[in-house]
């Protein structure tokens, strides 16, 4: 679609996505990348309003495919709202959770089945597919724990992301299989980072993989660059960066 790159992040509640996608759009901007975060559902304030009714726990009686709907409505407006835009400008567009996550929890966790959110996808979002996709998977059981302890940490009356969080262990397993299918069915797009490692042992890993794929498209320049130092990319035309 577009001069920009769109790098998605995904795996289970708790698995350090959010932590991860901040410090990496520390790291790009601090490259002079134009760098735009936005996650699903929410990213606009429509989107919030879905994300309220999708996570919140007090939320029920909605059937997996009015779910399945909410997540493409949300989806459909950060696309046009934000993420093509984003792309058209040239930036870097950093998503937390993606159509993948969909694929994940409603067609794996609800057992909606692959092919209707495949098939959504192509309607709902034009096809737009990721750049790069990083899947977190961290350990099964910690990535529960430690989502379950961020939760109830931050929340109060108001505030209450919890309701896929308490879904059953076997949900949670379904969408971690379901993950890994996707992982092996699009290996170029769909890169797994094992997160049983420190937050900043991922994060090197992450931004090392990540300028790499910038520099291939032609957003970063190929020679080694020492900050203050101007150098021009090689493909200016594609070059987004101004050091
Ligand atoms: N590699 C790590 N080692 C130890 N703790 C971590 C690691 N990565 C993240 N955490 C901690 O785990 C918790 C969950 O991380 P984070 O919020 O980034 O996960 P998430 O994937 O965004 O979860 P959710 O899908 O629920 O939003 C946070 O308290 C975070 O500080
Ligand atoms: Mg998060």
């Amino acid at each position: 679609m577009a001069d920009g790159f769109f790098l998605t992040f995904e795996g289970l509640d708790g698995s350090g996505k959010s932590t991860q996608l901040r410090k990496l759009a520390t790291h790009l901007q601090a490259l002079g990348l134009g760098v735009t975060v936005t996650r699903q559902p929410g990213g606009t304030r429509i989107g919030d309003r879905i994300r309220g009714l999708l996570l919140d726990s007090k939320t029920d009686h909605l059937a997996p495919q009015a779910e399945l709907g909410l997540m493409f409505s949300d989806r459909a407006e950060c696309i046009a709202e934000v993420i093509a835009p984003a792309l058209h400008g040239g930036n870097v567009v950093l998503c937390d959770r993606f159509t993948d996550s969909t694929e994940a929890y409603q067609g794996g966790g609800r057992q909606l089945g692959s092919e209707i959110v495949l098939q959504m996808h192509r309607t709902m979002c034009g096809g737009l597919q990721p750049d790069l996709t990083l899947l977190l998977l961290a350990d099964f059981d910690q990535s529960l724990r430690r989502a379950r302890r961020r939760n109830d940490r931050n929340a109060t009356a108001e505030h209450d992301e919890a309701r896929f969080e308490r879904e059953d262990e076997a949900f949670h397993r379904r969408v971690y299989d379901k993950y890994r299918e996707i992982a092996a069915r699009e290996p170029d797009r769909v890169v797994v980072i094992e997160g049983d490692q420190t937050i900043e042992a991922i994060h090197r890993q992450i931004s090392t993989l990540v300028d790499e794929k910038l520099r291939a498209a032609g957003l970063l320049p190929t020679a080694s660059f020492t900050p203050g130092e101007k150098q021009m990319p090689e493909n200016p035309d594609k070059a987004r960066f101004t050091p």
